[in-house]
C-alpha cells in the first residue's frame, strides 16, 4: 500500500485552517488482486445493463465520457484528467468516511474523497459503509456535469458553514444530502430516472426506487426534505423527484441560515409521512416497512 499522504491545509471561504485527521492516500493501484479487478467488472456490468433506462441520461454519458469501464478499476490519475479538463474536480484516496468538517472542505475546494479499497466478492449485494464501488461508480460520474459539479461544491460550502452553526443545521443539510446525491430520483420526458448515487451502486434499490408500489415518490421541496428523517439500514421510504439539476441548484442557492432558524422551530417529518402540501408521483403502500428505525 501506499504511503499516506497528508494535504496541504488551505484556508476555507470561512477563514478556518482545516486540521484533517484522516490521512489522504495516493491510490495503491499495484495491490488490487485479480479479485479485486473481478469484483469491479461483475458490479460495473451488472449495474450497467440494469441502468440503461433506469439512470438518467446525464449519468450514463458522463459515465461513459470520462472513460469508466468495466476491463479494470479505473485509476484516479486517469479519470482525473476527464475532470480536470471538465468541471475541475479531483479525486483523492480516502481509506473510508471522513469527520464531516474535513468532507465538507474538501468538496468546496472541488475535491471529492473515494475510497481506495472494494468490496469482497460475497458482498456484491449489501455493504454497509461506501467502498470504491459506492464512491466511483456511484458519485464520480455527475462530477462531469457542469451543473452537479457547482452543486457539490456549493453543498461543500454550505456543509462548513452549517457546522460552524450547529448540529441541528448539520442534520438538517445531511439530510438534503441524503435525499439528493444519495438517494434523488429526476423527472424526465421519459418517465422518473435515478441520478443518487445510493440507487445506482444499489441492484435492489435500482429496482425498488422505480418499480416497487411500496415507496413514496414526492416532488423536490427544499425545506421539506430538510426536516425528513431516513432510513440507513433498508430500503427508503420515500424518495423525492427534482425536475432537472438547474432546479436543484436554484433552490439551493440562498443562504440557508433563514432556514435554519425556522426550522429549529418545526419538528421532524418521519420518514414514510406524506403532508398536504408534498406533490405526490407516488402515494405508496408501505408494504415492507419497519414501523421503527427512522434516523
Ligand atoms: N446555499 C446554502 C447555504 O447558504 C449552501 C448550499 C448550496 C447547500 C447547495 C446545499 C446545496 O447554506
Ligand atoms: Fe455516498
Amino acid at each position: 500500500m501506499a504511503s499516506p499522504q497528508r494535504v496541504e491545509h488551505q484556508l476555507t471561504d470561512k477563514g478556518q485552517v482545516p486540521v484533517y485527521t484522516t490521512a489522504v492516500v495516493e491510490q495503491p493501484w499495484d495491490s488490487y488482486t485479480a479479485t479485486d479487478h473481478e469484483v469491479w467488472r461483475a458490479l460495473f456490468r451488472r449495474q450497467r445493463q440494469l441502468l440503461e433506462g433506469r439512470a438518467c441520461q446525464e449519468f450514463l454519458d458522463t459515465q461513459d465520457a470520462m472513460g469508466m469501464g468495466e476491463d479494470r478499476i479505473p485509476k484516479f490519475v486517469e479519470l482525473n484528467r476527464q475532470l480536470q479538463a471538465k468541471t475541475g474536480w479531483t479525486l483523492i484516496g480516502v481509506e473510508g468516511l471522513l469527520p464531516e468538517l474535513d468532507f465538507f472542505d474538501h468538496l468546496a475546494h472541488r475535491r471529492f474523497p473515494v475510497t481506495w479499497w472494494i468490496r469482497k466478492p460475497e458482498q456484491l449485494d449489501y455493504l454497509s459503509e461506501p467502498d470504491l464501488f459506492h464512491d466511483l461508480f456511484g458519485h464520480v460520474p455527475l462530477l462531469m456535469n457542469p451543473v452537479f459539479a457547482d452543486y457539490m461544491q456549493a453543498y461543500g460550502l454550505g456543509g462548513v458553514k452549517a457546522h460552524g452553526i450547529g448540529p441541528e443545521a448539520l442534520a438538517e443539510l445531511t439530510r438534503l444530502y441524503w435525499y439528493t446525491v444519495e438517494f434523488g430520483l429526476i423527472n424526465t420526458p421519459a418517465g422518473l430516472r435515478i441520478y443518487g448515487a445510493g440507487i445506482v451502486s444499489s441492484k435492489g434499490e435500482s429496482i425498488h426506487c422505480l418499480d416497487s408500489a411500496a415507496p413514496n415518490r414526492i416532488g423536490f421541496d427544499l425545506r421539506r426534505i430538510m426536516r425528513t428523517r431516513y432510513r440507513i439500514d433498508t430500503f427508503q421510504k420515500t424518495y423525492f423527484v427534482i425536475d432537472s439539476f438547474d432546479q436543484l441548484m436554484q433552490a439551493t442557492a440562498p443562504d440557508f441560515r433563514p432556514y435554519y432558524a425556522q426550522l429549529a422551530t418545526e419538528a421532524t417529518i418521519p420518514a414514510g409521512d406524506i403532508l398536504a402540501s408534498d406533490t405526490v408521483f407516488q402515494r405508496g403502500t408501505g408494504e415492507g416497512w419497519l414501523t421503527d428505525g427512522d434516523v
